[in-house]
């Protein structure tokens, strides 16, 4: 599955949603996260993204140190599989990876 990772934590631009057609990218309090079995593996919403935060899991970018395509996948941990990141709506939690992150300055 594709996976977003550190540089959307605090921005959440939220292109990436409008472009797929599963609707498997869901969002948090502090970023967004695909669904890793959701997930098609289109690509579409790969390059959309102004911060480049999303990649295939395989070829995330190691300087980003933690395991973001965990990370995608706890953030379900307790919402199992909705089927639909627009019906879902936003959720009140993060992965713990992410809600350890320290807040961005902008
Ligand atoms: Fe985040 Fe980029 Fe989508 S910043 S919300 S992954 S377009
Ligand atoms: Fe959707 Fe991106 Fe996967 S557009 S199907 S989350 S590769």
């Amino acid at each position: 599955a594709y996976v977003i990772g550190l540089p959307c934590v605090d921005i959440k631009d939220r292109s990436c949603i409008d472009e797929c057609p599963v609707d498997c990218i869901y969002e948090g309090r502090r970023a967004l996260y695909i669904h890793p079995e959701e997930c098609v593996d289109c690509g579409a919403c790969e390059p959309v993204c102004p911060v480049d935060a999303i990649y295939f899991a395989d070829d995330l970018p190691e300087e980003w140190g933690d395991d973001h395509a965990a990370s995608n996948a706890d953030f379900f941990a307790a919402l199992g599989s909705p089927g639909g990141g627009s019906a879902a709506g936003p959720q009140d939690h993060d992965s713990p990876l992410v809600s350890a992150l320290p807040k961005k300055v902008s």
